[in-house]
């Protein structure tokens, strides 16, 4: 049997997710998770909130693997994940009433990025949320040492990584008709940023 790819970080940060995605999640509701990555977190989410559908994706390299984790749960609100890359539109013919993403910006190029949020203001339903997880910078800094090590670590595997400003997310958000309501500060120094569709 082929184990399933397992992230440590996480491993570490589902719990502290999960309890800002239970205060804003709600029964019936459709979760489109971007960057579903190890499905440690659609597992740990979905088993957690079984009130709600969550449906995974990632890119076509990388979805056989997420599957792994997520068909092997066998929870009857956790579909086997989907293939989207952000760069790719349509991501799908359905209307999610909430958004997913956990440490995908800062690995994903600018104009991914850019078509991330092309995307949200595409496909997600007017009243719904979209939740980013991942390290941030503000005004121009880093918020730690570590974050700025990361970032050169980061652009030295892959130059069109690295961790994205705030400000230019928040522009790409605005113009996808997202509106901030929280920008939680989360362990290992990261955010947790919620937007609300307005139409
Ligand atoms: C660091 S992993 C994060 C995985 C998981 N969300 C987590 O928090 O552990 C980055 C993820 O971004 C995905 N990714 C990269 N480029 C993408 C794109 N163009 N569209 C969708 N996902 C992409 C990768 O396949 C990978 O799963």
């Amino acid at each position: 049997m082929i184990e399933p790819p397992f992230s440590q970080a996480s491993e570490n940060n589902k719990q502290v997710i999960l309890e800002i995605l239970e205060r804003h999640l709600k029964n019936g509701d459709q979760v489109l998770e971007l960057a579903g990555g190890t499905g440690q977190h659609a597992v740990h989410f979905a088993a957690n909130l079984p009130y709600l559908h969550w449906q995974s994706s990632d890119i076509p390299s990388n979805v056989d693997s997420l599957n792994l984790r997520i068909v092997a749960a066998k929870l009857t609100n956790l579909p086997a994940a989907i293939t989207i890359d952000v760069n790719h539109s349509p991501w799908i013919s359905t209307k999610p009433t909430a958004i997913f993403s956990a440490n995908s910006l800062h690995i994903m190029s600018a104009d991914s990025v850019e078509n991330f949020f092309n995307g949200i203001n595409e496909v997600l339903q007017a009243d719904g949320i979209a939740v980013v997880y991942g390290p941030f910078k503000y005004a121009g800094e880093f918020t730690t040492e570590s974050n700025e090590d990361f970032d050169h670590w980061l652009k030295n595997r892959d130059p069109v990584s690295g961790i994205r400003d705030f400000e230019w997310v928040s522009e790409l958000a605005t113009k996808a008709n997202l509106t901030l309501i929280e920008d939680n500060a989360m362990p290992a120094n990261n955010q947790l940023l919620v937007w609300k569709k307005s139409k």
